[in-house]
């Protein structure tokens, strides 16, 4: 069964404040870009075939440098204002190819240390039950606070998880939930999982990593180019 990979790239990186450096996707760790890093993984996985990578419309050029010959290898695809949009553009291209894929994983760009098994649990369980992401339980203890910071509620750890991308989902279904989504107007959800439970199709958690952290922050970034000159797996 064929399985397709979207990796979202398009974002500016304005959630962790303006930044002079320019969004964290082609932020250089180690030697290569953030996206160069995440896309390799993806790249030599051998269950994966089609790989999309959704980018910002001003960002060609950032991307070439980031990719060098492996933008070659991908389909470049230009995205839209919210995640969510980038995630269409990134279905509706696959959805114009000749043979549509079975599954797909979307992946945010900015998690480079997504490992094989993770992918792994996330394909296997997404082929039996139609939707799977990877999770880890929240280890914090959960507050809810009101417009003043003053603590409004301790909300009860347990069951609850962080949810990581690759998301994994058959094609058609996740496809059909986010045309649904746009067409209800709806552009306010943070990742496909929450739209596929929006349009009633069933999700599992798999196993997550703690490793796999989404880069958000310029420490985020600090950190990751730290763990890469350890060679921290
Ligand atoms: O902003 P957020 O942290 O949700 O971004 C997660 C991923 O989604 C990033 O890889 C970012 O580049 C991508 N994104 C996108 N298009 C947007 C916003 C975010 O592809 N309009």
């Amino acid at each position: 069964d064929s399985v397709a990979a979207i990796l979202v790239a398009a974002g500016r990186g304005e959630r962790a404040g303006f930044s002079a450096e320019g969004p964290k996707q082609y932020r250089t760790i180690g030697e290569r870009a953030v996206l160069a890093h995440t896309l390799g993984v993806f790249r030599s996985h051998p269950r994966i075939s089609d790989i999309v990578v959704v980018i910002h419309a001003d960002d060609g050029q950032l991307c070439e440098n980031a990719l060098g010959p492996l933008a070659e290898r991908v389909h470049l695809v230009t995205g839209g204002a919210e995640r969510q949009n980038s995630v269409r553009c990134g279905l509706e291209f696959l959805a114009d190819l000749a043979q549509a894929p079975r599954s797909v994983l979307i992946h945010d760009a900015v998690r480079p240390f997504v490992d094989h098994a993770t992918i792994d649990r996330v394909i296997d369980a997404a082929t039996t039950h139609g939707g799977a992401i990877p999770a880890v339980p929240i280890a914090d203890t959960i507050k809810r606070a009101a417009e003043d910071r003053t603590i409004a509620a301790t909300v009860p750890r347990a069951g609850l998880f962080g949810a990581q991308t690759p998301q994994g989902f058959r094609f058609a279904a996740i496809r059909a939930a986010h045309e649904d989504a746009a067409r209800s107007g709806r552009s306010d959800f943070t990742d496909d999982a929450s739209i596929a439970e929006w349009a009633g199709t069933k999700v599992v958690l798999v196993e997550g990593a703690a490793g796999n952290v989404k880069l958000t922050t310029r420490e985020d970034v600090a950190a990751a180019h730290e763990r890469l000159k350890r060679r921290v797996p």
